[in-house]
């Protein structure tokens, strides 16, 4: 267990003055890295990211973190060679069975953000089914970012907006920055306090554009498979630190 925070410590943390964010989200890069630079195949470097997706997962929610979005597949990565996208559908089936039964005694509700139409049936099956059955848990909400591009999220909430307005069910002047949000995949939920990208990339990367308009970002030199749970405690740590003014004074 990590320095900062006792299992299931919401009312219990160790440190002072520990700001806990609401919502984390984490872009989990730099699996291909981690395993070329230990003359492994790229798929090697994904397995172990999807490991740390457990650990980390069920980290956050023993420390009271109520929503995490993790970035595990972009409307981009399709662009991969086939074998590696191969390998990571291979990967999300795997997982999500394996995590998902995990993540039950978490009571972890798990979604799913992105076009996920474009999945195997398979997929697209064992997603349906996990949404439904942690769909009535009370615990930390667990959004999986799959063939998820903000820009196309956006792009989808405007067109819907659009046929509303066309229809007559929403009138143009009553639109406002609520409207685009609710609209999105993630409506019904706070922004991102903090994301977190490893692998020492300062990029968003398409990664919750609309949401992250205030939100703080910690960047570290790491690689996600090497991203630890103590990692995550520092983040926490520096966000605590940050004096967050939402364009106030
Ligand atoms: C980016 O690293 C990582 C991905 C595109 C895949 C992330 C997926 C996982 C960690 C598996 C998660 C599993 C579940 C079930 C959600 P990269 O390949 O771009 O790394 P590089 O920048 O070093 O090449």
């Amino acid at each position: 267990m990590s320095f900062l925070f006792s299992r299931r410590s919401k009312n219990n943390r160790k440190g002072d003055n520990i700001v806990l964010p609401e919502h984390i989200g984490i872009i989990m890069d730099g699996n291909g890295r981690w395993a070329k630079k230990r003359g492994l195949p790229r798929s090697a470097g994904h397995t172990a990211g999807a490991q740390n997706f457990r650990t980390i997962t069920r980290y956050c929610s023993d420390i009271g973190i109520r929503y995490l979005t993790v970035y595990a597949f972009s409307t981009e990565n399709w662009k991969r060679p086939q074998e590696e996208v191969s390998a990571l559908m291979k990967l999300f089936k795997q997982y999500l069975e394996e995590a998902l039964s995990d993540f039950k005694d978490d009571s972890i509700v798990v979604r799913f953000i992105g076009d996920t139409s474009a999945f195997s049936p398979e997929l697209q099956d064992l997603i349906h089914r996990t949404q439904k059955e942690s769909a009535h848990r009370t615990g930390m909400v667990l959004n999986i970012a799959m063939n998820y591009g903000s820009r196309d999220e956006i792009v989808t909430a405007v067109k819907s907006i659009a046929a509303h307005v066309k229809n007559g069910e929403i009138d143009i002047e009553s639109i406002n920055a609520d409207t685009i949000s609710s609209y999105l995949y993630t409506a019904g939920q706070p922004d991102p306090d903090l994301i977190i990208r490893p692998s020492g990339e300062y990029r968003i990367s398409n990664f919750m554009l609309w949401q992250a308009a205030y939100t703080e970002f910690v960047i570290l030199d790491k690689l996600w498979p090497d991203f630890t749970t103590d990692d995550l405690d520092s983040a926490i740590l520096e966000f605590s630190n940050r004096n967050r003014r939402f364009g106030g004074v």
